[in-house]
């Protein structure tokens, strides 16, 4: 048994206290390699952002688990050894089964997703519930999740979403213990998020679904799923270096500010952060043909994710300047 305690990270039960009495989100950003490691965490620590490093199951299987707990244990040494050091989580982001988010609160997870939304309501609650009772036992912090949110993922996979429905939220937050909840209010997985023509603006987060929430389970900490806001800058730069990515589109950024400063206090962002490395290797490629050398597209691309993560933490989720 790995205890993060003693990896220096810490759950999100103070993280999210932290983020509702101060009107912000915590970020959560996914990573499956080194250089998506490295531009969250010196991003983070430049702009002094708390911060939910996000591992897939998807993400476990292509970088190996051991490795990638080494990696965030280096990572925690950087960070303890900074001059300003930040909190950090480590989260299994979708965890489908009780088996899975067990493994991982072994090997040093400070937290876990359960995502039983694809279940029935009542299968959805007993599997939710029993991961409550084995992670609390060590600490860790659970997500759960209700309502279902399409897009197409490797691991993550509807074709239609469902809103969540208010009158269960409070019901299924007794139920489980669960110490934060996803919800369902209009963003989806992936880059291609609304259907609209060229020109014209998304259709509004569904933030009377939201406010509802908050009404029946006032103080609870929200999670949102699928919002990256696919920035049109890098969807074109890829498009204009041989990409084909027509008609991406993704949550504008006032809605996540919106989102940010309510009960929402957790933020998921990876499509945002897989663009930006696309458009970036591929710029470099057009740019310079002769380039073989891994670190000359892969450090660029590093730097550019770097950039995008404190330019989000300071002007859309409010994080920045909290740790
Ligand atoms: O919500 C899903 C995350 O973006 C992780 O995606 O399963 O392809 O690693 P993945
Ligand atoms: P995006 O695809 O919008 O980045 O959402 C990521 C996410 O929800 C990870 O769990
Ligand atoms: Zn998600």
């Amino acid at each position: 048994m790995i205890r993060y305690q003693d990896l220096g990270l810490s759950n999100t039960r103070e993280m999210f206290k932290k983020a509702m009495d101060g009107g912000y989100a915590v970020p959560a950003y996914n990573f499956n390699n080194l250089e998506q490691l490295q531009a969250i965490i010196t991003g983070c620590l430049e702009s002094r952002s708390p911060v939910i490093l996000q591992i897939s199951k998807g993400a476990r299987a292509y970088a190996n688990q051991t490795l990638l707990r080494y990696l965030a244990e280096g990572a925690m040494k950087i960070v303890g050894e900074s001059e300003h050091p930040i909190p950090v989580a480590l989260h299994l982001d979708h965890g489908d089964s009780y088996e899975l988010c067990v493994s991982c609160i072994e090997t040093g997870f400070s937290s876990v997703m359960i995502d039983g939304s694809g279940f029935p309501y009542e299968e959805n609650v007993a599997l939710t519930r029993k991961v409550v009772e084995y992670a609390h036992k060590h600490d860790v912090t659970v997500e759960g999740e209700l309502g279902v949110l399409a897009g197409i993922e490797d691991e993550v996979s509807h074709a239609a979403s469902h809103y969540t429905d208010p009158e269960d939220v409070q019901h299924f937050v007794e139920e489980t213990g669960v110490d934060s909840l996803a919800i369902s209010i209009g963003t989806s997985h992936g880059a291609y998020k609304f259907k609209v023509k060229p020109g014209e603006a998304p259709p509004p987060l569904r933030f009377d679904i939201l406010e509802e929430v908050e009404r029946r389970i006032p103080g609870f900490p929200i999670v949102l799923h699928g919002a990256s806001s696919v920035l049109p800058v890098y969807v074109d730069m890829i498009n204009q270096y041989g990409g084909k990515l027509e008609g991406a589109v993704g949550v504008s950024e006032d809605q996540l500010r919106r989102a940010a400063k309510s009960a929402v206090c957790k933020i998921n962002i990876d499509s945002d952060g897989r663009l930006v490395v696309t458009a970036v290797i591929r710029k470099t490629f057009a740019e310079n043909p002769k380039e073989f050398d891994p670190r000359k597209y892969l450090g660029p691309a590093r730097d550019e994710l770097k950039n995008l993560i404190i330019r989000k933490n300071r002007d859309v989720l409010g994080s920045a300047d909290r740790a």
